[in-house]
């Protein structure tokens, strides 16, 4: 059994529907699993649900239900929401699942008794909304605390830590010397400059069942159930474990998950997360694999927020972007497109509708549908849709945009291959005007060049549907069907140029991305 490329996402709150942030990251995720099965490697691709902790109470409460029910129904929702961005996800995790819940308390357990844990009382401020004591140091100068921690309460309790104190420095010298664990390079700055400028304080890794009753027990102490993100952080070594990962199950020394069909998924190569959550996976989830024994994840890819209209999403002040709605009107590779063109994995972005239809139109529209669109429809023409002996006018140029984009690919610069693919795009297009097969075709004598270029023309759109497989599966697959190609276009070596062979007959042309005219309010 070989070790397959594991990626994870973020796993989403149920306290709510899915909004374009959760979608972003979830098509981020996608993009790089599926460029990675392109490039010919085995692929774990896992995303799922959190679905305990205070916050999920609270919604549940308010909805008036059971906290199981709400989390039943709402995982409804995000399961068809996973369909809706056509993610390729291996599995879907729940954290309520006993799969999940066995793997969480044996850690506990093996953890306790190693001596990992002690008991301490603590008097301070908490936040209900972060789940969190904040230190006085936070208070304004008017005595209030960040409205990003909500309603601050003062609160006295005993609680389960987690002795953090011999870990600081070993995981400032692996982020050191370790350049692509966090990603991109500003993010990583940032945990160091914390890392050096702080003394961790130990981890409170439990909430008094008294106050919070949803939640995973702890198994050595029924008077607590686990903190949410110590749940939360171990889906990542749950699901393995449950499917026989023998790394996992070996450091755990749990004998669970069918070792038949075992998967070798563990360390992930890449947790896809947002970087409000950087905390919890640079500093806590390493400490907590290095106190089990586990080898560390090989890469946080941390991605920005997006904003609309230059202000922060809200429900409360309807300011949101709902990706169902865009995908049901624009169609899905339309929204997968313009997220991951629009915004490099790091900064934050804007989404505005009149960015996301310029995107639309002059890039899918204008860019690649005409281009396709074109040259499918001058070779059904001009030539009854059979292809002409190979020519190579474009090749060197396509290979030059293939090799980078697939390097960019391989590095997860999503952005910058499609960037490079799109080149090829431009430069088709270009050679379209410049060669004017329309004129070619009216002058007998130019039948050879307008085979060569014809040629050069369905190639370049071959070879586009490879590259954009990743991104926009269901375009890729369309051009594939429209030059009637057998196999899908899902392995980046087919980018090579002279792919189309002589004779072949293409299938019938058809709008990829129909112009729209008055950009929808
Ligand atoms: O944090 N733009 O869940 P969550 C981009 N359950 N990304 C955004 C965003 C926005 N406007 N809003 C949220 C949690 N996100 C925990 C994670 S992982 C073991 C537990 C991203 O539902 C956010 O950064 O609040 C995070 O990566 C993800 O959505 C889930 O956020
Ligand atoms: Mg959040």
């Amino acid at each position: 059994m070989s070790k397959c490329f594991y990626i994870t996402t973020a796993i989403d709150y149920v306290n709510g529907q899915p909004h374009l942030g959760h979608a972003y990251e979830k098509v981020l995720a996608d993009v790089v699993a599926r460029s990675r099965r392109a490039l010919g490697e085995g692929v774990f691709f896992l995303t799922g649900l959190d679905e305990h902790g205070q916050k999920v109470q609270q919604a549940a409460q308010v909805a008036g239900k059971s906290a199981q029910l709400y989390c039943d129904e709402l995982a409804g929702i995000w399961q068809v929401f996973v369909t809706k961005l056509g993610l390729t996800n291996d599995d879907f995790v729940r954290t309520t699942s006993a799969r999940h819940k066995e793997v969480v308390q044996a850690i506990l357990t093996k953890l306790h008794r190693e001596g990992h844990f002690y008991q301490a009382s603590t008097e301070g401020f908490y936040s209900t909304k972060e789940e969190t004591f904040v230190t006085a140091k936070e208070r304004l100068p008017d005595g209030s605390f960040p409205a990003s921690y909500g309603e601050v309460v003062q609160l006295a309790e005993t609680n389960w830590y987690f002795k953090l104190g011999t870990h600081q420095q070993w995981l400032i010298d692996h982020i050191e010397s370790n350049p692509a664990f966090i990603q991109p390079d500003y993010r990583r700055n940032e945990v160091l400059g914390f890392l050096k400028n702080n003394t961790l304080e130990d981890l409170c890794i439990s909430r008094p069942a008294a106050r919070l009753t949803w939640g995973i027990p702890v198994p050595f102490d029924p008077a607590y159930v686990t903190y949410v993100w110590f749940d939360a952080l171990v889906n990542y070594i749950s699901v393995p474990a449950a499917l026989g990962d023998p790394t996992v199950l070996g450091a755990l020394q749990l004998a669970i998950g069918n070792r038949q069909s075992a998967i070798a998924a563990w360390p992930a190569d890449a947790h896809v997360i947002g970087k409000d959550i950087i905390k919890f996976h640079a500093v806590y989830w390493p400490i907590m694999l290095k106190a089990m024994g586990l080898p560390l994840p090989k890469q946080l890819l941390v991605h920005g927020w997006w904003q609309k209209d230059g202000a922060k999403m809200s429900k409360t002040t309807g300011n949101v972007v709902d990706p169902v709605a865009i995908i049901d009107d624009w169609g899905l590779d339309a929204f997968r497109y313009y997220v991951v063109r629009e915004l490099d994995i790091g900064p934050d972005g804007n989404w505005t509708d009149a960015g996301f239809a310029a995107r639309y139109q002059a890039e899918l529209a204008n860019g690649l549908g005409n281009l396709v669109n074109r040259s499918l429809s001058m070779l059904k023409r001009y030539r009854n849709g059979v292809v002409p002996a190979r020519h190579d006018a474009l090749s060197a140029e396509a290979s030059q945009f293939a090799h980078a984009a697939i390097i960019a690919l391989r590095e997860s610069r999503l952005q910058d291959a499609l960037v490079e693919t799109w080149k090829l795009v431009t430069r088709a297009n270009q050679y379209v005007d410049q060669t004017a097969p329309f004129k070619l075709a009216k002058d007998p004598a130019q039948a050879a060049r307008l085979d060569e270029v014809l040629y050069n023309l369905v190639e370049s759109c071959r070879i586009l549907a490879v590259l954009l497989h990743p991104f926009i599966p269901g375009t890729s697959a369309k051009i594939f069907a429209q030059l009637n190609l057998a196999g899908a276009p899902d392995k980046l070596a087919l980018a090579a140029w002279g792919g189309l062979q002589q004779h072949h007959a293409i299938g019938e042309p058809a709008a990829l991305f129909p112009r729209r005219d008055q950009p929808k309010a």
